[in-house]
């Protein structure tokens, strides 16, 4: 695919996707966030891909923010051209299948927003997560004041975002901003198990589930409601409700086919 920064590994139905700038902590220059969009661009046409985990290369980090040698100089002009970038992040969110953020280190900035675009975020014991932009003067600009909001509350996302305080893993999973954390030496294995888990499921029912979810953040309740109604009813147009259906009648492990 010739991307320069971003790996990607299948294993199974599961695709790894690795931003891989380790001698920078994975930082996101603009090259690194082209090729996210084009990587799951790329995933989101291959069936046999149905599970996302996307994590940092090197020990040290998944991500630490967006790389700042390129906010030297910029203008405002300049930078909200770059700012299309922010769609790197919402490819993400948009992914219609499930993305896991395997948070093996540093989750700053914009690491700690694209694991805030993922669905599910799993964090090593030594991972630190913070959105400290406002030591640099700026403010997060890849959805951060947005996505925490929703995900932590207002009260706590307003507290880290106005003192740049990074915090533990396990100060995360406090605040809910990661759903699991695990000894480094099991974060892999404990994020392909749960993966795996979910690739088991029916891929169309995980992508209802996933624009389901994200309605709430979108729509009022009211229309959130109703949407959730038709994406349920949608579910009876495909294969899986039946084969899902049928093979709880008959006391049997379902195979879906994405149909
Ligand atoms: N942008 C560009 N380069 C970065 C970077 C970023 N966000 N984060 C780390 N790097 C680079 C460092 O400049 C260094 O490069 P060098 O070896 O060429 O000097 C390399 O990655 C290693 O980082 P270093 O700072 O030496 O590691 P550390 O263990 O001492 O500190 C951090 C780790 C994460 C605390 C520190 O790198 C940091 O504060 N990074 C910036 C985090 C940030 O503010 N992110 C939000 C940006 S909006």
């Amino acid at each position: 695919m010739g991307l320069e920064n971003v790996l990607i590994e299948k294993r199974g139905r599961i695709a790894i996707v690795t931003i891989n700038r380790p001698d920078k902590l994975n930082a996101l220059n603009i090259a690194t966030r082209n090729d996210i969009l084009e990587a799951f661009e790329q995933l989101a046409k291959e069936d046999e891909v149905r599970v996302v985990i996307i994590t940092g290369a090197g020990e040290k980090a998944f991500i630490a923010g967006a790389d700042i040698n390129e906010f030297a100089g910029k203008t405002a002009i300049e930078q909200r051209g770059v700012m299309k970038g922010r769609r790197a992040f919402d490819s993400v969110e948009d992914f219609p299948k499930p993305v896991i953020a395997m948070i093996n280190g540093f989750a700053l900035g914009g690491g700690c927003e694209l694991a805030m675009s993922c669905d599910i975020r799993i964090a090593s014991s030594k991972a630190r997560l913070g959105q400290p932009e406002i030591k640099l003067g700026i403010i997060p600009g890849g959805g951060g004041t947005q996505r925490m909001t929703r995900l932590i509350g207002e009260g706590k996302a307003m507290e880290l975002m106005l003192t740049g305080d990074m915090i533990s893993a396990d100060e995360a999973l406090a605040l809910g901003l990661v759903n699991h954390v695990y000894a480094p030496e099991e974060l892999e294995a404990k994020t392909l198990e749960l993966a795996n888990r979910i690739a088991e499921m029916s891929p169309v029912a995980l992508a209802m589930v996933k624009a389901s979810v994200k309605n709430a953040a979108r729509m009022n309740l009211r229309e959130g409601l109703d949407s959730e109604v038709d994406l349920f009813a949608l579910c009876f147009s495909s294969e899986d409700k039946e084969e899902g259906v049928r093979a709880f009648i008959e006391k049997r492990k379902a195979e879906f086919v994405g149909k």
